[in-house]
């Protein structure tokens, strides 16, 4: 979900777009594009690029005058990042333009559509069927033309659109991805974000779900998407401009944190099928009798990928009872392991170019293994050499710390187990329960969030320790490892992980005042267990933060998150932990962005 920009009115728009695009910079992008309207012919002139702002800006020719524009900088969903694949989006005429954030979900079938019916698409991405669908149209004004092609599309969108007969006027619609309007001294402004917009306006208009504008140089009005004028009075921004290089938040890796229930929403969006209680994962490559055949799953990611993967084994286990399990990438590639052709292996990885998975999906590939990705950037090498998979739509994380693709990744390892579950054995009664669970989670994920201050003050009160225990047990393990990694990526404090099961076996030495232990206890069939591990470590005088579905005696304090599905507990109750790593380190002073030592994407060895 990445920018968009736009303005009518009477200066030089490609300078003002380039520079509301540099804006919005920060949420991170694959590609940039920007289209104008030559004043005297009223034709469209386009460029776009794959990389940076300043890449596309090198490339704009000294001819591009022009004083309505709309402009986009692209996070791929369908279709690599490449110039193509770019925003904008122009039919074959050059007549009608459109930049879109968001997703359509039902793109592969109106392509097919159009496809049949003579459309020559220049682009993979889903956007571009929004293009012909409006060029397409007999309707007699460019708002009904738009409407008329938002009535067959779903999914999320923000879009502009620019049509050279209609010269006067920019149309703007919203459906689950922003849109505000900036309303200026005889010039109009649009963009997905009002860090584009503060610069020239504070005057701002928010467009509603299902809400629609026409921007004309000295005027605006709003509508629904079926027509019906609506009330639109401006608001008058506050802010200064600086304060929205991280759209508001202090550090990126907060930003990502408080977009996980809409990054959640993202990766639920259009795929589940509430008639077979299932869910639809386009890109598998993988029929119902082959995914029947799977003896195995072998799921491979470093890091917070790989510890994304052991919930997913676990998930595919208890869903769709194949037997399945986790490695580190880096460790599987080295033991030259035995490639069965029974087994389906998978790769994970939010940035898809991981050296050391990338290298183990050539290794599978070259015995002959079939590999899926489950990757959250759209074209990269990894999603590029498996021979399917799905993406998480994260959306962007820049910050070198994974936060909100590690949930949403987890969430697609849910609706693959579900997938598959229901192709085995899981009953339509299972299926339908997951899904109510999986419906429940963005509001869940909210309420979390907004335990932020509760958090905070914990994160202090254990600031101050040299090293810290984290235990879980089954669906809990994977969660402890998970949070103790981030808790020593940004707070550079000693952090173990164990299973709960195992504490007995040796780690308990360790435990005394100075060891504080976090303890993941969900309200599952194993609850009395983790109970007698919480009395083992008061025993020894261990302090105990528990992360529990209701207060824990034995503990000294418990985060208490909201309950799920059994086997979908351990998708939120890894977050509050994010919150309490990222307070800790905040405490510590530490630059939370960029950990020291470490890169966001390790493309070496
Ligand atoms: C996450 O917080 C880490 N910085 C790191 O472990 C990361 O998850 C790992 O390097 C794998 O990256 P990938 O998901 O892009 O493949
Ligand atoms: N789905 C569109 C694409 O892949 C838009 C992505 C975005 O929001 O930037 O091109």
């Amino acid at each position: 979900m990445c920018g968009i920009v736009g303005y009518i009115g009477k200066r030089d728009v490609a300078p003002l777009l380039l520079e509301g695009l540099q804006r919005l910079e920060y949420r991170g992008y694959d590609s940039a594009g920007v289209v104008v309207n030559s004043p005297k012919s009223g034709a469209l002139k386009m460029v776009k690029a794959k990389g940076r702002v300043r890449d596309l800006e090198a490339r704009v020719p000294k001819r591009f005058a022009g004083t309505t524009g709309i402009a986009h900088t692209r996070w791929a969903t369908h279709g690599a990042p490449s110039d193509v694949n770019s925003h904008p989006h122009l039919d074959p005429e050059n007549k009608v333009a459109v930049v879109h954030n968001g997703i359509v979900d039902n793109a592969a079938d109106l392509r097919a559509k159009l496809e049949a019916e003579g459309v020559v698409f220049a682009s993979e991405t889903d956007t571009e069927v929004i293009t012909h669908l409006i060029a397409r149209s007999l309707a007699d004004s460019l708002e009904e033309k738009v409407r008329e092609a938002l009535k067959v599309i779903e999914g999320t969108y923000g879009i502009a659109v620019m049509h050279a007969d209609f010269a006067d006027r920019i149309v703007v619609a919203r459906n689950g991805s922003p849109v505000i309007l900036g309303i200026g001294e005889k010039e109009m402004l649009v963009a997905s974000d009002v860090a584009a917009l503060i610069a020239h306006t504070r005057q701002v208009v928010t467009l509603n779900d299902g809400e629609m504008a026409t921007l004309k140089a000295d005027d605006f009005r709003t509508y629904t998407t079926s027509g019906t004028q609506t009330n639109a009075t401006p608001e008058t921004v506050e802010w200064e401009a600086a304060s929205f290089d991280m759209g508001g938040h202090d550090t990126y890796m907060h930003k990502e944190m408080s977009e996980q229930a809409e990054a959640v929403d993202r990766v639920l969006r259009g795929r589940i099928d509430d008639r077979f209680s299932t869910v639809h994962l386009g890109g598998l490559n993988l029929d119902a009798r082959e995914a029947r055949g799977v003896r195995r799953i072998k799921i491979l990611g470093c890091g917070t990928s790989y510890h994304a993967g052991l919930i997913g084994a676990g998930l595919i286990e208890e869903l769709a009872r194949i037997p399945a399990d986790a490695e580190p990438a880096s460790e599987f590639r080295y033991r030259n392991p035995v490639v069965d052709p029974d087994t389906l292996y998978i790769a994970v990885s939010q940035s898809g170019e991981t050296y050391d998975v990338l290298a183990a999906v050539q290794e599978l590939k070259r015995k002959g293994a079939r590999v899926l990705g489950v990757v959250n950037v759209v074209g990269s090498a990894i999603a590029r050499e498996a021979d399917g998979g799905t993406y998480v739509h994260a959306g962007p994380e820049v910050c070198v710390v994974s936060t909100k693709c590690f949930t949403n990744t987890v969430v697609a390892f849910a609706l693959l187990a579900l997938h598959l579950g229901r192709i085995r054995d899981l009953s339509v009664a299972d299926g339908k329960r997951i899904i109510e669970g999986l419906r429940k989670l963005p509001a869940q994920i909210e309420e979390i969030l907004a335990m932020e201050p509760e958090i905070e003050k914990l994160a202090q009160e254990y600031a101050g320790a040299q090293s810290m225990m984290f235990i879980g047990r089954v669906r809990g393990y994977p969660v402890a490892l998970e949070a103790s990694l981030k808790l020593k990526e940004i707070s550079y404090i000693h952090a173990e992980a164990y299973p709960a099961s195992e504490l007995k076996h040796g780690p308990l030495a360790l435990i005394e005042p100075a060891l504080p232990t976090v303890a993941i206890v969900p309200n599952d069939d194993l609850l009395e267990k983790n109970r007698a591990a919480l009395e083992e470590i008061k025993a020894r005088s261990g302090r105990i933060l528990a992360v529990a579905h209701q207060n824990q005696e034995k503990a000294d304090h418990t985060i208490v998150v909201p309950k799920n599905e059994d086997e979908l507990d351990p998708i939120l109750m890894g977050i509050p932990l994010q919150l309490f790593a990222y307070h800790t380190a905040l405490a510590m002073g530490r630059d939370i962005d960029k950990p020291r030592n470490l890169a966001k994407s390790v493309t070496v060895e």
